[in-house]
This record gives C-alpha cells, sequence and structure tokens, in this order.
C-alpha cells in the first residue's frame, strides 16, 4: 500500500461511529522516513478542525519537548491511535481502537521506525501490552519485531499535572541517546 491509498481508505472510513461527527481524518504528519514515531491518543479540538495531529496546547508542549532534544517535526513523525475525534475528548472506545488500529500499522509497515514513542496511557495499551501502567512502566524500553519502543506521560498529563515534568524529561534523554546509540551502529 502506498501513502496516497493509506490516505484515500482513512479519509474515507466509515468503520466506526467516530466518522459521524469527525470534520477531518487526522492521518498524521512529519516525515514519513523518520527513524522516530510518536503516537497519541486522537485527535481533539484543534486537531479535528485542522486535519493535523498534536496543533493544540499539548501540541505546542510536544514540539518544545522534541526541541529540547534537537528535534522538530519535520524530523519526525507523529500520528495517533484513533485518527478521528472522540466526542468532548473521552478515551476512545475499545472498538473505536480496534477499527482504527490497521492504519497505524499500515503506517508502522511505510515508515519502519527504528524507534516508537508511545504518549501517555491509550498508546501504551494499545502498543505495548493491554495491562501497561504508565506511572509503572513508562521509561522502560521494550522491543518488538525489532523494533525499540518506550513511552512516556502525555503531553496533556504533562499540562494538568507539571510534578510529572521531570520524569517525561528523562524518558526524552533516554530517546535522544537511543537515537544517538542507533545512528553510531550505523556509522
Ligand atoms: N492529543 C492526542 O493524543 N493527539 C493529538 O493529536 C492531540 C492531542
Amino acid at each position: 500500500m502506498t501513502w496516497d491509498e493509506l490516505i484515500y481508505w482513512c479519509n474515507n472510513c466509515t468503520d466506526c461511529d467516530l466518522c459521524k461527527t469527525r470534520h477531518n481524518v487526522v492521518v498524521g504528519t512529519g516525515n514519513r522516513h523518520s527513524k522516530i514515531l510518536f503516537v497519541g491518543e486522537g485527535p481533539g479540538y484543534y486537531e479535528d478542525i485542522q486535519g493535523e495531529p498534536f496543533v493544540g496546547a499539548a501540541g505546542q508542549l510536544l514540539d518544545k519537548m522534541l526541541s529540547a532534544i534537537n528535534l522538530d517535526r519535520s524530523q519526525v513523525y507523529i500520528a495517533n491511535i484513533v485518527k478521528c475525534r472522540p466526542p468532548q475528548n473521552r478515551d476512545p472506545l475499545p472498538e473505536e481502537q480496534t477499527a482504527c488500529i490497521k492504519y497505524l500499522r499500515q503506517q508502522f509497515k511505510l515508515i519502519r521506525p527504528q524507534i516508537i514513542v508511545c504518549l501517555g496511557r491509550i498508546a501504551a495499551k494499545a502498543i505495548i501490552e493491554p495491562d501497561f501502567k504508565i506511572t509503572r512502566d513508562r521509561g522502560k524500553w521494550y522491543n518488538k519485531k525489532g523494533i525499540d519502543i518506550i513511552a512516556t506521560y502525555h503531553p496533556s498529563a504533562l499540562l494538568r499535572d507539571e510534578s510529572k515534568k521531570p520524569a517525561a524529561w528523562e524518558d526524552f534523554k533516554q530517546i535522544r541517546d537511543k537515537l544517538k546509540e542507533n545512528e553510531e551502529n550505523e556509522r
């Protein structure tokens, strides 16, 4: 499948009820050849209107955190577990996640990242394991099919509770170091 086919498939999706209330399908953004893929939960109000992930307050914080490890949006790829906005920003329902995960799987195949960063509990449960506990298990590396995977707090959680920021910073430093390590191994 090509990117154009994937985007067409997503834009025309009616596989769950979120299609009834969406304004835009938020497929993802960034560098399609990136070594690193960030995965959030699902679009919020602004993302739904603009058709881009992480453009609201959480997105601004994500940009700052990327910049702290010398990255910006043009160097990474950013996507979500569900591509359409859950009403009132509620958690995406299990059946919505199940209906949508095929698109993210296709993105994994197209991007072939070295590293996946799960932003928050919903992404970590869907990608790493169903009984993932974000407070207990964030900052640990997992490996699936040769891809290094780590979870950290969702930027929205950091906006609600500043005391989580030092832990998130530790996670981002680990991500920076892993990217550097991979680069050195490629030399
Ligand atoms: N929160 C998410 O999980 N994803 C977005 O795209 C925006 C906010």
